[in-house]
């Protein structure tokens, strides 16, 4: 075991990671970022289709793990999609350097305003709609696909298919922005570059278009010279010595073999692993090492009212949803302001190469009932406080909508895709445990710690009513820019 010092360690590459480092390293802070996935684009290795799984499509399995169809056998390798199984609830996370961004369908949705509002009280709703969400998707690099596009191209047929017969059913359609470059596209459509959108790639990455972070906030952070960035580095638990921390952390090959074992100590700590990364090293550390937390750490978590569920026989007798589909997301149905059955639904496609005639939704909804999350120290591993009756308001809206798009226009609940239709265990967006303003101050610092700060999807309360990575990446410069201004990077 080596021994390392350095004065800043985040511990995560995903939209908290990237954000945090951005910002401390233009101000001219040394920043060390951990991440325990590969550095994909430093690495040559090219991302898989989602018809032929390989490499990136799974984080160390033997087998596919998509939502669906995993027929696919895999040699273990430290790919890009990750799945944590639990009892009641599947959740599935990006691994390498950019996290969540390399996998995602790259939707940039800003939340509702009165929800945001709901959500976080405490916080200035007119500064994150001025200021914050402008600056994010700026950033980010967020744009909208031009309707004469989505009109003429045959990939988006599932997409204008869904949007008709939403609207035949009485509800509402909006069109979705995306970090996809929708020029790129475009120029992939008229075969003039390479194709990634119109070629099936997208969960296990996406070899071109995506403005994944690696292209964004953490090309611009590394630009800085103040940036490194250790991947394969997995931290496994933290330890509080004196003012500051002691991680200890493995260094893996891409077979998941431990090639070296590293001790980094550091004064100030960024936790940005993600929801679930973030609650396992906390919970985790507590319990192995005394990390000393308090009692809201672990509590108001949840799925994001993340519930997915599908149609067969969607115009099964004219055309269907097309042959092909574009595997990014420009599409969606917003039954926000309906007080008995409140959600959105993505219109997600369904990129398997040839026509099923099915339709694949992501519905979000409120979560009603929040769950929580605990380590059990006999076992390793964390326990999730979540069963079904925590998705079952969720249920009720996904038959709701069901009966509704069915009745109207024809189709069946799809038993092809789950099991009666109701993918009430897939879940793509962990959410809190580590809430803003009750787990930590009100700019991310865990409370009793000065030199330790969460910034990542665990501060959200369990919902924010949309797909998420844009409030993360709001939240996260709202708490840097305060975090600096008040001095706690010295
Ligand atoms: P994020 O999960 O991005 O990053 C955490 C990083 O920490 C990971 O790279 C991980 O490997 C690393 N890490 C964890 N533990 C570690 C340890 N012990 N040591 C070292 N490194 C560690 N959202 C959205 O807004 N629009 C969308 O279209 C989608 N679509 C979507 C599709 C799919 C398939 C998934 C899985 C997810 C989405 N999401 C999404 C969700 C979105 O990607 C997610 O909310 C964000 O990535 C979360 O950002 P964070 O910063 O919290 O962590």
């Amino acid at each position: 075991t080596t021994e390392e010092n350095r004065p800043i360690i985040i511990i995560g590459s995903g939209y908290g990671g990237a954000v945090a480092a951005l910002r401390l390293c233009e101000a001219g802070k040394k920043v060390c970022m951990l991440e325990m996935g590969l550095n994909w684009a430093k690495s040559g290795i090219s991302f898989s289709k989602m018809q032929k799984p390989g490499k990136s499509a799974a984080w160390l399995k033997k087998q596919s793990i998509a939502p669906f169809f995993n027929l696919f056998s895999l040699e273990p390798f430290t790919g890009a999609l990750d799945r944590l199984d639990f009892k009641d609830i599947k959740i599935w996370v990006g691994r390498g350097v950019g996290g969540g961004s390399l996998v995602n369908g790259g939707m940039a949705v800003l939340p509702k305003r009165d929800y945001f509002e709901e959500i976080f009280p405490n916080l200035d709703s007119k500064l994150f709609f001025d200021k914050y969400f402008p600056k994010a998707q700026q950033e980010l690099k967020v744009n909208v696909a031009r309707e004469e596009f989505l009109n003429d191209c045959k990939f988006y047929k599932f997409n204008k298919v869904g949007e008709a017969e939403a609207r035949k059913a009485g509800f509402k359609t909006i069109r979705v922005p995306n970090v996809y470059d929708f020029d790129y596209m475009e120029k992939e459509y008229r075969n003039e570059v390479p194709r990634s959108a119109l070629d099936g790639e997208v969960i296990y990455g996406n070899n071109h278009g995506k403005n994944s972070l690696d292209k964004t906030y953490l090309k611009k952070a590394v630009a800085t010279g103040n940036l490194e960035i250790l991947d394969l580095h997995s931290v496994q638990n933290i330890k509080n010595e004196n003012e500051g921390y002691c991680l200890e952390v493995h260094l893996i090959d891409t077979s998941g073999q431990i090639v070296a074992k590293k001790l980094m100590n550091c004064q100030q700590l960024i936790l940005a692993a993600g929801t679930m990364g973030t609650l396992e090293l906390l919970l985790k550390s507590h319990a192995e090492n005394g990390l000393q937390l308090n009692e809201e750490v672990g509590k108001h978590w949840g799925n994001n009212g993340n519930f997915m569920t599908g149609r067969n026989w969607v115009k099964a007798f004219s055309g269907g949803l097309g042959f092909q589909h574009s595997t990014i997301p420009v599409g969606g149905i917003d039954n926000w302001d309906d007080p008995k059955h409140t959600f959105f639904a993505e219109l997600a496609p369904l990129p398997m190469g040839m026509n099923v005639a099915t339709a694949l939704y992501l519905m979000i909804n409120k979560v009603d009932q929040p769950g929580s999350v605990s380590f059990d120290a006999s076992t390793k591993k964390l326990v999730l406080d979540w069963s079904r009756k925590n998705t079952s308001k969720m249920e009720v809206n996904a038959k709701f909508f069901l009966r509704k798009m069915n009745k109207v226009n024809g189709g069946t609940r799809s038993h092809m895709l789950f099991h009666n239709g109701l993918g009430y265990d897939v879940c793509y967006h962990p959410l809190g445990g580590v809430v803003l303003g009750k787990a930590t101050t009100e700019f991310g610092q865990l409370k009793n710690h000065k030199n330790l700060f969460v910034l990542d999807g665990s501060l959200i309360p369990a919902s924010i009513g949309v797909n998420p990575f844009l409030t993360i990446t709001a939240l996260v410069e709202y708490c840097m820019e305060n975090l600096l201004k008040e001095k706690a990077f010295g």
